[in-house]
C-alpha cells in the first residue's frame, strides 16, 4: 500500500532525488513535480532537467531555454502555494557544455584542452559517444551536489531506450574511449605525431585506407588526433566514473523509478531496481504514472443523467445511454487491467519500497497548475 509520507519523507531526508525509467513514461514530469512538491514544503530546490516540454517550461516562466540556472518567479510559485522560504531553480542539462568543462579540467595543459575543443570532430564525438549524455548528467550532479544554495537537487535522466543505460553510462563511456579500435588509432598517431597506417595490423590498415578514401580530406588525421587527445584524459575519466558511482551510492541519494502500467515498462523498472540493489544504490519509490483509475460515476447515475437530458429535450440521441454505458465499461476494464499489471509489480519488488500511483490525466501536464496537481498527488501517496 502507498505510504502517504513517502515523498514527503524523501524530500525531508535526501539531498538528491533521481527519476529514472523507460522512454516517455514521465521522468521529466515527475522530476518537475517532485521538485515543486519540495518547494511547497519550503525547500530551496534545484531541478536539473533534460528537454522539458516547451509549454511546461513556458508556464514556469522559462521562455528562453538556456543552460543557465533560472529561478522560477516568486509570483508563479506563490500561485500554487509555495511559501516564502521555498524556491525552485531549473537548469537544463547540456551534454556538450559539460563535456567541454571536463576537458578543461582534465587536460594536462590549457593548450591541449583548446586543441581538443578545436578539433573538428570533437563536437560530434562529444555528443554521440555511447553513454555521453547520461554520464554528463551525473557529472553535472556532482558539480552542483555541494552547492549550499540548495537543500534538494532533483535530477531528471535522458530519454534512453533502456533505463539501465543510465547506470552503465560511466563504464560505457570509459570503455568506448578505451576500446581496442580507439587504441589502434591512438597508437598509429602517437608515435610520429602524424597518422600512419603502417603501424597498424594489415587488415586494419586496409579498412582504414578505404575509409580514408571514402571520407577524404584529413578525416582520419583529425579523428586520430582527437582520440589521442581524449586518451590524454583517460585517467581523469576513469577516476570520475568511479566517483560518480560512489556518489550514487551515498545515503543522501535516492532513485525514484518511474513506470507506466504497461508490462514492458514495469519489467524495465523491475530490472532497474535489481541493478540498484546490486550496485548498493537506494531506491526510494516506484512511481506508476498514467494509471487508469475506475470511473467514479456508477451506472445508475448514468441512467439518471440520461433520463433528465432526454426529459428536457437537451439531447435526443436514443442510444446515448448505451454508448455511455459502453464507455463506462471500457474504463472499468482498463482500470482492472492496470490493477492486474501493478499486482505483478508489487509481487516482485521489495515490499519496503512504496508504489505510488499517479492517474492518467485528461490532458498533458503542460502548466504549473497541472504540475502542482501531480505534486499534491505524489505527496498524498498517490491514488
Ligand atoms: N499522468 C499523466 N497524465 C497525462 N499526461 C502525462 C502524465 N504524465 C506525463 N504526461 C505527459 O506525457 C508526456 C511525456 O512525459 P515526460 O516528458 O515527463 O516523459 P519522459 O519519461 O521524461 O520522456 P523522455 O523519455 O522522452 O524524456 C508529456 O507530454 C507529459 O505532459
Ligand atoms: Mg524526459
Amino acid at each position: 500500500m502507498p505510504s502517504s509520507s513517502t515523498i514527503a519523507e524523501l524530500i525531508a531526508t535526501r539531498r538528491v532525488l533521481i527519476t529514472a525509467g523507460a522512454g516517455g513514461v514521465g521522468k521529466t514530469t515527475t522530476a518537475a513535480a517532485v521538485a515543486l512538491a519540495a518547494a511547497m514544503r519550503g525547500k530551496r530546490v534545484l531541478c536539473l532537467t533534460i528537454d522539458p516540454a516547451r509549454r511546461l517550461a513556458q508556464s514556469l516562466g522559462l521562455e528562453h531555454m538556456t543552460t543557465e540556472a533560472v529561478e522560477v518567479r516568486r509570483e508563479i510559485l506563490a500561485g500554487v502555494g509555495v511559501p516564502e522560504a521555498g524556491s525552485l531553480t531549473v537548469m537544463m542539462l547540456d551534454t556538450k557544455q559539460t563535456f567541454d568543462e571536463l576537458v578543461h579540467k582534465y587536460s594536462s595543459t590549457k593548450e591541449r584542452a583548446e586543441k581538443l575543443l578545436g578539433n573538428r570532430l570533437y563536437q560530434y564525438v562529444s555528443a554521440s559517444l555511447a553513454g555521453t549524455q547520461e554520464y554528463m548528467a551525473m557529472e553535472k550532479l556532482i558539480a552542483v551536489q555541494s552547492d549550499a544554495r540548495f537543500d534538494l537537487i532533483v535530477l531528471d535522466t535522458p530519454p534512453t531506450a533502456n533505463a539501465l543505460d543510465f547506470l552503465d553510462a560511466p563504464d560505457r563511456l570509459v570503455e568506448a574511449l578505451d576500446s581496442p579500435t580507439m587504441r589502434w588509432f591512438v597508437q598509429a598517431f602517437q608515435s610520429t605525431g602524424r597518422f600512419s597506417l603502417n603501424l597498424l595490423a594489415r587488415s586494419a590498415a586496409l579498412v582504414l585506407r578505404t575509409l580514408g578514401r571514402v571520407t577524404g580530406g584529413g578525416f582520419l588525421e583529425a579523428l586520430a588526433e582527437l582520440l589521442a587527445q581524449l586518451n590524454d584524459l583517460f585517467g581523469g575519466f576513469k577516476e570520475r566514473a568511479a566517483l560518480v558511482k560512489s556518489v550514487l551510492r551515498s545515503k543522501e541519494v535516492s532513485f525514484l523509478l518511474v513506470t507506466s502500467p504497461a508490462p514492458m515498462s514495469i519489467r524495465e523498472v523491475r530490472f532497474f531496481s535489481e541493478r540498484l540493489v546490486e550496485h548498493q544504490m537506494p531506491c526510494g519509490a516506484f512511481i506508476v504514472n498514467r494509471v487508469h483509475t475506475p470511473p467514479r460515476v456508477v451506472q445508475s447515475t448514468i441512467q439518471q443523467i440520461d433520463d433528465v437530458l432526454k426529459l428536457h429535450g437537451i439531447i435526443k440521441e436514443p442510444d446515448l445511454a448505451s454508448r455511455v454505458e459502453q464507455a463506462h465499461a471500457d474504463a472499468v476494464k482498463l482500470a482492472q487491467l492496470d490493477a492486474f499489471f501493478l499486482e505483478q509489480l508489487a509481487q516482485h519488488v521489495d515490499e519496503r519500497v512504496p508504489v505510488i500511483r499517479v492517474p492518467e490525466f485528461a490532458t498533458d501536464v503542460h502548466d504549473v497548475a497541472m504540475l502542482a496537481r501531480v505534486a499534491r498527488t505524489l505527496e498524498a501517496g498517490g491514488v
